[in-house]
């Protein structure tokens, strides 16, 4: 786990086992905005939350517990970030796959302090069993610990301190009845638009101490797949083409050379989400087919097709849901460079 304290960015890593501390993470955190002001886009989110912040602030209490889903790479994790530093409290930081046990979420909850933020990334991947020590937790800040086995067994309950649980998954589906209802403020991440995304490049730019022009930063937009993250990524892959090849300035030839190399279409499409898209064309006729079988024709795991590849093909229109499984739209072949379904014998596209 990951603690920070608000004035200290630098995080304190527990010795626990389930810390992060990938460069990424360390990188990305430059370019992470720190507060609303400089946090670009999510606006019905960022006023909700504000409205939250302040009023519980002039209470003198923690926020409702907040649950944070949508595709990755919206900035969930940036969203908890800013809440902690708006709230002028530190954060704590871990996921669900790294609490495996209900004592491990117990050890966490009774080493929490008031008005600590607690972020739980994947918090669907937590067991059933922690999860059920959260209710409580989440409800009346108490948790419930069992002492002893058997007959003899006695529960005792404990005072927690009262804190705010911020949530993140790109699975909303997959959580618990119970756990949702626990949080009070639920928000859908969306996508940004490109012009939403040119803001996000032109703000880390200047932080990277880029200099790029207005026309290649507006491509660049586009092949980001309206995502800060990726966008965050792609802006360091072209400062190295910048860096090596010319003489550190972005223009359309230094980004449209780095695209290439890094095989990225006009749509933004990677070579895996295209691989998606032409499977389903080759193998199965544009579909409908299934998540499972997809995923066995590519090599993919089914929880990425659904989680990471699928929410964007279908937010531009290259893929659609339907009740016998997945088909690929008559935009998508056309992007492909295939002929698609004679219209009159069209019982694929939809
Ligand atoms: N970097 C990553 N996400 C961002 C956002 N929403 N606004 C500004 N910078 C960001």
């Amino acid at each position: 786990m990951i603690e920070r304290n608000n004035q200290d960015l630098e995080p304190v890593i527990q010795s626990d086992d389930s810390v992060d501390t990938s460069e990424e993470l360390v990188f990305e955190d430059s370019l992470r905005p720190g507060n609303f002001r400089d946090y670009i886009g999510q606006d019905q989110i960022k006023k909700a939350l504000q409205l939250a912040i302040t009023a519980a602030t002039q209470r003198s209490e923690p926020i409702d517990h907040v649950l944070l889903y949508g595709p990755p790479g919206l900035g969930k994790t940036t969203l908890a970030h800013v809440i902690a530093n708006e709230m002028k409290q530190p954060i704590k930081i871990t996921s669900g796959p790294a609490i495996e046990r209900a004592a491990d979420l117990a050890s966490l909850l009774t080493n929490l302090e008031e008005g600590d933020i607690l972020f739980i990334d994947e918090i669907h991947r937590l067991p059933r069993t922690v999860e059920e020590i959260l209710y409580p937790a989440m409800e009346d800040y108490v948790i419930d610990i069992m002492l002893g086995k058997g007959p003899s067994a006695q529960s005792l309950r404990l005072d927690l301190p009262k804190f705010t649980l911020v949530g993140a998954t790109t699975r909303f589906g997959a959580l618990s009845g119970p756990m949702r209802d626990r949080f009070g403020l639920v928000h859908r991440l969306e996508y940004y638009t490109p012009e939403q995304i040119e803001k996000i490049i032109a703000r880390s730019a200047k932080i990277l101490d880029i200099s790029i022009d207005s026309d290649s930063l507006k491509q660049m937009s586009y092949r980001t797949r309206l995502t800060p993250r990726i966008a965050n990524r792609l802006i360091k892959r072209v400062r190295d083409y910048a860096q090596v090849h010319g003489d550190g300035t972005v223009d359309k030839d230094i980004l449209y050379n780095t695209l290439e190399l890094l095989d990225i279409d006009e749509y933004g499409l990677e070579r895996a989400d295209r691989k998606i898209i032409q499977t389903i064309v080759d193998q199965y006729g544009g579909g409908p087919v299934g998540v499972a079988a997809i995923a066995a024709a590519t090599g993919e795991e089914r929880q990425t097709i659904e989680d990471v590849y699928e929410p964007y093909l279908i937010q531009i229109g290259f893929l659609q849901r339907s009740h016998r499984g997945r088909v690929v739209t008559e935009k998508a072949y056309t992007h492909l460079g295939v002929e698609p379904p004679a219209k009159n014998n069209q019982k694929n596209l939809l």
